[in-house]
């Protein structure tokens, strides 16, 4: 690539955004820059050809719908497809670039996407337990090493991060996400942009990453996948968009629509998200793709045709249609009718050009095709290393009775449960290119960790579900949720005949893998009752569980808090999970996550989360809660908050101070506190701010995520750890979507979650 026309390009762009943002201007075909090579080329292209960049198929593999796009080897060399995803492998993709490069009339290179979402070939956790790490080098370091996988492996272009709020865990796409708060989701919305994408693209090792689904996808009615999301403009600027802004001024290459629909109109041909906030407002020059068939989805939507569809996606600002080939097939129609304008196929066609430009295509179609580097990096040691250390960092350890945990390693020890010895499971939703043949299993992790130094004995004890026709619905990508031959009953006596000699039980219970994830909404989000069985009956022995939760979702775990001594919930760890579950139990790693989303009590409180407004009638545990904002049978708190999670350690929090009980909009005040390792055991903590803006021109939050701190301490240390609040953390957006901050009394918390907090005042002038 030339580097000088590049970084010309590049300020020429950034010039066009800052413009872009004062003046709101409408981005245009020309004011995307393209190198006087690809300029050339641009000026010979047909309206066919045209229009077929705008076409991104997947020939087969990694579907997440019913179409796979057909003859695609055929379209390429006609010029009708732009860019594929879903297969992987330098040498597959390198036939692929063959076929665009070697045999269109114009020989345009293809981009080649993939659903990289939490690592590539070496999985590591599902990124909703990577946002519960708290620790955005971490998280950055995940992208990174995802993005040198899958660049060795054919693909430049990632269809992540997810970075959609979500606040219903009966969502199965939760798991896909950073939780319930938009700041902490636009600190990782960030990291995992840089760490996709790096500092310059001239890096084979980096890769344009696609922030998604944009929009409010997260807020679906019910929790039900797809289906219509409604919310106030306040909120969802204030709660649901933040994380895509981050990203943007990240710099992220490509943005991809959502298929639910906002304000009663499909979000793929939304011109209010994508034209007014996403172009506009927010000066977003970069590549704008569908997800999933969603042109085609939108004449369910019931808004038209397929030709009419197509032609409100293109005018909105969709830059290329994601399998359906409704672009392919009615935008030339279209643009005969009068329908649609040859500068909106022009703008779109340049914005694919400039990706695959700022990829470095143009000079070396085969530049991400490197068959020695994939051999020397997927699933190296050192990949496999950084996800078992991480893959710790994200465990949430829920409860910890009399310290039971981490275990001795010692006596003999009874491991039980439908997830202890499946392999199959390990690896979690969305993990198409990883093999779960390579994953450690938890009993592997648990003999590794411990070696001869203590008995083990392993009984299944429970199905995931007993229940076949649900089992068939989960098992859709394979056998997940194996239903044994033997009667259930039978697995619990086998179980607890073995923890009746054991000193310790460890349960590894919870969800399969694909329970979570795309189209897997659940409305009772407790375990399963094979497993609950089974659990009950351990119980009667009296002895020491140790329960290990895997899930994609917050579950409702009330009789397992009552009842369990310990809860470990390690989510999906990915490839490595199993070791770094043994490496937590037996105390060779800490477990070092908090919850990034709250767990309710019952699915009836949903959704239940720390930034919630207030009342006009709260109840705060009086004893008369009559015409008081409470349900008659269950509390209106979670079981588990957000920010929530034990250390093996205990940490103490000293008073909390302020530098100055008055701020101005250009002044700073820091608030302090003295944090100290009580405990004998080396642990990191996560320290959080809260803030609460008491009286405003509308309502605000009970209290809202304005800072954390992830800090290591030894045993007995002590650390003075300080928060600085300035103007622009008190802001919000008013009624009049105007971002600023309002003079009055905030309140600040900080603590070790969003309920046990410390506060002081301040008042803004
Ligand atoms: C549908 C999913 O919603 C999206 O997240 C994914 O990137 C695409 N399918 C491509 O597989």
């Amino acid at each position: 690539m030339n580097v000088k026309i590049y970084f010309i390009a590049l300020i020429l762009n950034l010039f066009l955004i800052i413009n872009l943002k004062s003046q709101t201007k409408t981005i245009q075909s020309h004011d995307v820059i393209l190198s006087p090579k690809v300029e050339a080329l641009f000026k010979q292209m047909t309206i066919e050809e045209k229009i077929g960049q705008l076409n991104l198929l997947t020939p087969g593999g990694a579907v997440t719908g019913e179409v796979v796009s057909k003859n695609v080897e055929e379209k390429i060399i006609k010029g009708n497809v732009g860019g594929i995803f879903g297969i992987r492998g330098a040498e597959k993709i390198r036939i692929a670039q063959e076929l665009a490069v070697n045999k269109s009339r114009l020989r345009i290179p293809l981009l080649v996407g993939m659903d990289v979402i939490h690592g590539h070939q070496t999985i590591l956790p599902l990124p909703l337990a990577l946002s519960c790490t708290w620790d955005m080098k971490l998280i950055e370091a995940s992208a990174r090493q995802a993005a040198r996988e899958a660049t060795a492996d054919g693909i430049m272009w990632a269809f992540s991060p997810m970075v959609d709020i979500a606040r219903d865990p009966r969502w199965g796409r939760i798991s896909e996400g950073s939780g319930e708060d938009p700041f902490l989701g636009s600190e990782i919305s960030k990291a995992m942009v840089h760490g996709y994408q790096g500092n310059d693209f001239s890096d084979p090792t980096t890769m344009i990453a696609c922030v998604k689904h944009f929009a409010l996808y997260g807020a679906a009615e019910g929790g039900r996948d797809y289906a219509a999301a409604d919310m106030s403009k306040v909120r969802m600027f204030n709660e649901y968009l933040p994380p895509f802004k981050a990203a943007i001024d990240a710099g992220v290459g490509s943005i991809m629509t959502s298929f639910n629909v906002v304000d009663y109109f499909p979000a793929s041909a939304n011109s209010y998200l994508l034209q007014e906030v996403l172009k506009n407002s927010w000066g977003f020059n970069g590549l704008v793709v569908t997800d999933y068939t969603s042109v085609n989805e939108m004449v369910d939507h019931g808004i038209g045709d397929l030709q009419h569809v197509s032609a409100a996606a293109l005018i909105a600002g969709v830059d290329m249609d994601m399998v359906g080939e409704g672009f392919v097939t009615t935008l030339k129609k279209s643009l005969n009718e009068g329908k649609i304008t040859i500068q909106q196929i022009d703008l779109a066609c340049r914005k694919v050009l400039k990706s695959k430009e700022l990829l470095g295509l143009f000079e070396d179609p085969y530049r991400y095709c490197d068959a020695e580097r994939a051999e020397k990096e997927i699933l190296s040691q050192g990949n496999r290393d950084f996800a078992r250390k991480i893959a710790a960092e994200s465990f949430v350890l829920l409860k910890n009775k009399e310290q039971l945990l981490p275990l001795s390693k010692a006596g003999k020890i009874a491991v039980v449960g439908p997830l202890a010895d499946s392999r199959r499971n390990m690896l979690g939703t969305w993990s198409v290119s990883g093999d779960p043949e390579k994953a450690v299993t938890v009993l592997e992790g648990i003999k590794n960790a411990i070696g001869n130094k203590a008995e083990i004995n392993y009984a299944k004890g429970a199905n995931l579900s007993d229940d076949p026709i649900f089992a068939k619905k989960v098992n859709v990508f394979g056998e997940e949720i194996k239903i044994d031959s033997r009667d259930p009953q039978l697995m619990i006596n086998e179980a607890i005949t073995l923890a009746e000699k054991s000193d310790v039980i460890i349960a590894v219970m919870g969800e399969a893998a694909d329970m979570s994830g795309e189209s897997s909404s659940m409305a009772d989000i407790g375990l399963q009752k094979s497993q609950t069985k089974l659990l009950e009956e351990l119980k009667k022995l009296g002895k020491p569980i140790v329960m290990v939760l895997y899930t994609g979702r917050p579950l409702t775990l009330v009789w397992e808090n009552e009842n369990i001594d310990a809860i470990l919930n390690v989510w999906f760890g990915g490839t490595e999970g199993g070791n770094a579950v043994g490496d937590v139990l037996f105390g060779d790693a800490n477990p070092g996550g908090k919850l990034s989303t709250s767990f309710p009590v019952h699915v009836g409180q949903i959704p239940v989360y720390h930034s919630m407004l207030n009342t006009g009638r709260p109840y705060g545990g009086q004893a008369n809660s009559k015409f008081l904002s409470n349900y008659l049978d269950i509390p209106n708190e979670p079981l588990y908050p957000f920010g929530y999670g034990l250390s093996y350690t205990n940490f103490e929090y000293g008073t909390l101070k302020i530098s100055n009980s008055n701020m101005t909009t250009q002044s700073k005040i820091e608030v302090s506190l003295t944090v100290t390792n009580a405990g004998n055991r080396e642990s990191s903590e996560i320290v959080q701010l809260y803030i609460r803006d008491l009286v405003g021109s509308i309502s605000r939050p009970v209290k809202e995520l304005k800072g954390f701190q992830k800090i290591y301490f030894k045993p007995g240390e002590s650390k003075t750890v300080s928060f600085t609040i300035d103007n622009e953390l008190l802001k919000f957006y008013n009624s009049e979507l105007k971002f600023d901050s309002e003079p009055g009394i905030f309140q600040v918390f900080v603590g070790p979650n969003s309920r046990d907090v410390k506060m002081v005042e301040f008042e803004l002038k």
